[in-house]
């Protein structure tokens, strides 16, 4: 990016992020989340409906693996980060597709970033595309960010190079348009996206039941859920705000509202998003016209100073600017939140150690295998 597309750039983000913070209404509602027992006695019917959508080719799969990584502090894309021994997170993830549907070949698209695209396209080749058709397998690029000092000022990651960093994963749809892939959806006829992260390793993706569920249901997009464990737990929910299908994080809902409970003692306000989405295309392809919500982060950014001395603050020094897939739900008219069991579907891999870590999930991986008598 030069200093002048910065510039600009960053003009724009900052007004889009102002208008973020602007007062806005709060009219939140719980939505109903699709429960596992529910699910359960529909499952043959979903499951169904699922595998003759993806049989028609109305399935294409996006995986987010633009991000940086920050906290697990790999040096490498965290989808080549070695999970088991001889298994890379991206292995596992082809894995998990096998499990569920076999040999069926579906479109895959994989989101990078200017600062892993070649590394993440080397070691698919070099895996031999975990024995996929690499045909099938469509590599585009996110948008970059540049990053800014607390006073609006670009910072620089060297002389003349502007700081930047990938601009979140909700401009997805967008760059997937912008490489030209486009022609592909609509050449294929791909009517539903399942959009994941990299992070996931128990991750069930081109999961026939939950394509079914949001076919059967007549709804426009999906999201996997996981239920809260208590009021206070650290994570966004699903919900309906102003009226448009939302996120509400846990910091936003005060007290009352987190610990509101149903009839059944359940939390009104109980699933926790997994990112495993699925969108409808057709619904997609309207909301590259709209402007998505920026986000301004405090965040320790690497810069040059005006010496030329490249300084490493331990501290938060200025803003890097983020779109979140979250803020897509406002442009679909409805949305299903599908309750899925913790314990076999949710494994990330955000830390090296302690929750959400690489320790985590490989356990959660033994357990599967465990359970699975292997
Ligand atoms: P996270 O929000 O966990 O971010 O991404 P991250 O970059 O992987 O990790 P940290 O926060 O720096 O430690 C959730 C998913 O969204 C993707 C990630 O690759 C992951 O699959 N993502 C995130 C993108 O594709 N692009 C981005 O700009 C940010």
């Amino acid at each position: 990016m030069t200093t002048a597309e910065a510039e600009t750039k960053l003009k724009e983000y900052l007004s889009l992020s102002q208008e973020n913070t602007k007062d806005k209404s709060t009219d939140i509602k719980p939505v109903k989340t699709l429960r596992i027992p529910e699910y359960e006695k529909k499952r043959d019917t979903y499951t169904e409906a699922g595998f003759s959508a993806i049989q028609r080719g109305e399935l294409a799969l996006l995986l987010l693996a633009g991000g940086m990584g920050t906290r697990l502090g790999f040096d490498g894309p965290k989808g080549t980060f070695p999970i088991e021994e001889d298994k890379s997170i991206f292995e596992c993830l082809f894995d998990n597709l096998r499990r569920d549907i076999g040999d069926v070949e579906i479109p895959f698209f994989v989101m990078t970033s200017d600062k892993n695209d070649e590394a993440t396209r080397a070691f698919f080749k070099k895996k031999n595309y975990f024995g996929y058709d690499p045909e099938l397998i469509y590599f585009f690029r996110q948008d970059m960010a540049p990053a800014c000092d607390f006073d609006g000022h670009l910072l620089f990651e060297e002389k003349d190079v502007p700081a930047t960093s990938p601009n979140g994963n909700g401009g997805f749809f967008t760059s997937l348009i912008k490489a030209g892939y486009g022609e592909v959806l609509k050449e294929r006829g791909v009517k539903w996206l399942n959009v994941f992260g990299v992070d996931n390793v128990l991750a069930r993706i081109a999961d026939p039941a939950f394509l079914g569920s949001v076919i059967t249901e007549h709804k426009s997009a999906a999201v996997k859920a996981v239920l809260k464990k208590d009021p206070s737990e650290n994570v966004g929910v699903v919900c309906e705000k102003d009226g448009h299908p939302s996120i509400v994080e846990y910091f936003e809902l005060d007290e009352k509202q987190a610990s509101e409970r149903d009839e059944n003692g359940e939390l009104l306000y109980c699933a926790g998003v997994t990112v495993n989405y699925l969108f409808d295309t057709s619904i997609l392809l309207k909301t590259v016209e709209q402007k998505m919500p920026v986000h301004k982060v405090k965040k320790k950014i690497p810069y040059i100073d005006s010496d030329g001395n490249h300084i490493k603050p331990a501290e938060p020094n200025g803003y890097k600017f983020e779109i979140l897939i979250t803020d897509i739900l406002q442009f679909f008219p409805d949305f299903l939140p599908v309750e899925v069991v913790r314990e076999k579907e949710f494994a990330p891999v955000k830390n090296l150690h302690g929750a959400d870590s690489v320790d985590t999930a490989r356990a959660l991986l033994h357990a599967r295998r465990d359970a699975d008598g292997d």
